[in-house]
């Protein structure tokens, strides 16, 4: 029977990340995978996430079942903090899975089981895996215009034109904030637009977002979830905490879908359960618990904000100092964009000739269509990142 299976494409992200692992050059720079990192190299666990860890290690007295859509206080902190008062609770049916990828799995199954041939929009580009999701569950999709690759910027002309063709029912989905792997965004009047031509379209918006807090602040980030969420009968959200509460291995992530009311709302809940049971059971709770705890308690959630705003603030400085880097280096404006960007990750517009040459000569690893992990900058590589890529122009 094994010897019937075909080799998959291997996720590119996930080579990259091998590569890096294998390649015993000590100036090795990882700009790959999406995952924090502070000026050491170090993935930390956050410091309000290691005190509500301590507390619960403390505190909790048994480790049997959740429910199906795992805990009833994780599903409503974390409604508190995508969509604080966009939607009436009662139209929202939550599902804890596990990550934003289980989410995502758990949105297209419950997609699928409403109408098998529901179109599902992506933006090209997209996160890889989202297209690959589709492809396994044999979903139709088609992608729609998003980015200038001249520019490096959002072709917010294009976006529209090809979202003209959205017909009644299609599925868009839409990055929440922090566009992976671009890094550009639309604005808030942008957002706003969208929203009116998918309305009039007749779409549901399925939004995933996985960075909030990464890119104007947790509030700000959630802008065009919470317009949809206040506009749309139908949507569907797919939230991560892996980013934001730094417990990537704990895969921590939740569904939200709305429904047009309350009695749709118990079915939907059925179905999201359901999926939920077909592929895993119960969800992972251990980070779903830790995450209610920062979210719930004053103290731990101030301390969670700030060291989130560091994070972003900081992420913030080395887009600005490898632009300026650039900038010297090139003696041109070309990487600009790099300081207008938000979230994690910028592409950078090279060639995989140009992304291989540095990868090979210089141990500067990024995704093969040119996009570098922001957090993988330090103040030191900085300079050493730019006269590179100013040497393979
Ligand atoms: C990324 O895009 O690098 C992250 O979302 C990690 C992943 O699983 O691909």
């Amino acid at each position: 029977m094994l010897n019937n299976l075909k080799p998959r494409p291997a996720d590119k992200i996930l080579v990259l990340s091998t590569l890096f692992r294998a390649d015993d050059r000590a100036e090795k720079i990882d700009l790959g995978v999406g995952v924090y990192k502070n000026a050491e190299g170090h993935t930390p666990i956050m410091r309000a996430v290691k005190s509500a860890e301590k507390q619960l290690w403390n505190e909790e007295d048994t480790k049997t079942y959740t429910s199906l859509p795992g805990d009833a206080g994780f599903h409503q902190a974390m409604a508190d903090m995508v969509l604080a008062d966009s939607v009436d609770r009662d139209r929202i049916s939550f599902c804890a899975t596990p990550g934003g990828t289980g989410a995502i799995h758990n949105v297209l199954e419950t997609i699928q089981a409403a109408h098998p041939d529901t179109t599902v929009w992506l933006s090209n580009p997209s996160w890889g895996n989202h297209q690959s999701m589709l492809n396994h569950l044999g979903m139709k999709s088609v992608s729609y215009d998003y980015f200038d690759a001249e520019a490096c910027a959002v072709d917010y002309p294009a976006m529209l034109a090809s979202l003209q063709g959205v017909k009644e029912g299609d599925v868009v989905l839409l990055h929440g904030c922090c566009h992976n792997p671009t890094g550009a965004n639309i604005n808030n009047t942008q957002w706003e637009e969208v929203a009116e031509l998918l309305l009039a379209k007749g779409a549901i918006p399925f939004v995933d977002i996985a960075y909030q807090g990464f890119g104007n602040g947790l509030e700000e980030d959630a802008f065009g979830t919470r317009l949809l969420a206040s506009k749309f009968p139908e949507m569907m959200i797919a939230a991560s905490c892996s980013k934001n509460f730094g417990i990537y291995r704990e895969r921590t992530g939740i569904v939200m879908a709305i429904s047009a009311d309350a009695e749709t709302a118990k079915v939907t809940q059925q179905t999201l359960s359901h999926m939920n049971r077909q592929n895993f059971s119960f969800p992972p709770d251990h980070g779903a618990r830790l995450v209610t705890m920062v979210l719930t308690d004053p103290e731990l959630r101030a301390e969670w904000a700030a060291e989130l705003e560091e994070v972003r603030t900081g992420m913030l400085a080395l887009r600005q100092q490898l632009a300026d880097a650039l900038k010297a280096e090139t003696g041109s404006d070309r990487f600009g964009f790099i300081a207008d960007h938000r979230g994690m990750f910028s592409r950078l517009g090279l060639t995989e000739e140009q992304v291989i040459k540095l990868r090979e000569d210089n141990a500067i690893y990024m995704v093969g269509d040119s996009r570098i992990n922001i957090a993988g900058l330090t103040q030191k590589n900085v300079p050493i990142i730019a006269k590179a890529v100013a040497a393979v122009l």
